[in-house]
């Protein structure tokens, strides 16, 4: 880390806010407006409409970003909407996906009762163990979606073992990274394509919203993102956004008192 850059602290405090142009308010405003005054058609100042974007939540977004190491954040307004949308952007009928065999439950009733429906294929495999996955993609995957640590039993996986073995198979390759946060673990960092959060556990932190973010370093799978959020309908609200976005603040001093455990302070280890 260079003395310019921010620490992971700074970034948790400040990244993605700016003060509100007009007022000159300090927090970002909560921008509980549905619909936004356009010049002319295609000519806005970024926003049309609060299922398509909304200023607080883009707010949110940047800062998630920043936190996981990335340039792109999409939010939804639950977990389980983020790992529908990603299932929907990546995933067609006949498509297979590969899952690690100790995922939140929601997940795999998504996968089990829903995905099966439109013809998408889910094995849930030991991914901890680099031969039993390896094993597994040996037949076409699409997706390989690991939980690591896993709610509820806490199994690890290896992401940069899963990250070049998913790669190898012309996998995408997601981490759902809700129960370390990026203080502990930037999956991004470690090979992974996206990294996944429910907002609603630590990020947020005070059991006050339902939220869901999916982080990449892909432009082109951050377009595929929003185009879907935006026609499933499952944008963050405004509000939730907002209160995320002083919730994160707490993050570092929540999730870790030791420095030299955070995955994203890039400091060394305190003596
Ligand atoms: C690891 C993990 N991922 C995803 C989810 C789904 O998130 P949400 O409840 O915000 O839909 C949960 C919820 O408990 C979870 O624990």
């Amino acid at each position: 880390m260079t003395e310019d850059e921010p620490s992971f602290d700074t970034l948790a405090l400040h990244a993605g806010a700016s003060p509100d142009p007009t007022t000159g308010a300090l927090l970002t405003p909560i921008y509980q407006s549905t619909t936004y005054v356009v010049e002319a058609v295609g000519k806005n100042k970024g926003y049309t409409y609060s299922r398509t974007a909304n200023p607080t939540v883009t707010a949110l977004e940047r800062r998630l970003a920043a936190l996981e190491g990335a340039g792109h954040c999409v939010c939804f307004g639950t977990g389980l909407g983020a790992t529908t949308a990603l299932a929907l952007a990546l995933l067609q009928a006949g498509d297979r996906a590969v899952l690690s065999d100790v995922v939140y439950g929601g997940t795999v009733r998504l996968f089990r009762q829903v995905l099966s429906k439109f013809g998408v294929a889910a094995d849930f495999v030991d991914t901890s163990d680099p031969r039993a996955l390896e094993e597994a993609l040996r037949r076409p995957a699409r997706l390989l979606f690991v939980e690591t640590p896993a709610n509820p039993t806490l199994k690890l996986t290896d992401v940069e073992i899963a990250a070049r073995l998913g790669h190898a198979a012309g996998a995408v390759v997601v981490v759902d990274n809700t129960l370390h946060t990026p203080v502990l673990q930037r999956p991004l960092d470690l090979g992974a394509d996206v990294a996944l959060h429910s907002t609603t556990k630590f990020i947020e932190g005070h059991n006050a919203t339902l939220g869901g973010a999916l982080i990449t370093r892909s432009a082109e799978l951050q377009e595929k993102l929003f185009f879907l959020r935006n026609a499933i309908g499952a944008i963050q609200s405004p509000f939730n956004a907002w209160l995320t976005l002083q919730g994160v603040k707490t993050l570092p001093l929540r999730s870790s008192h030791n420095p030299s455990w955070r995955a994203g302070s890039r400091r060394p280890a305190a003596r």
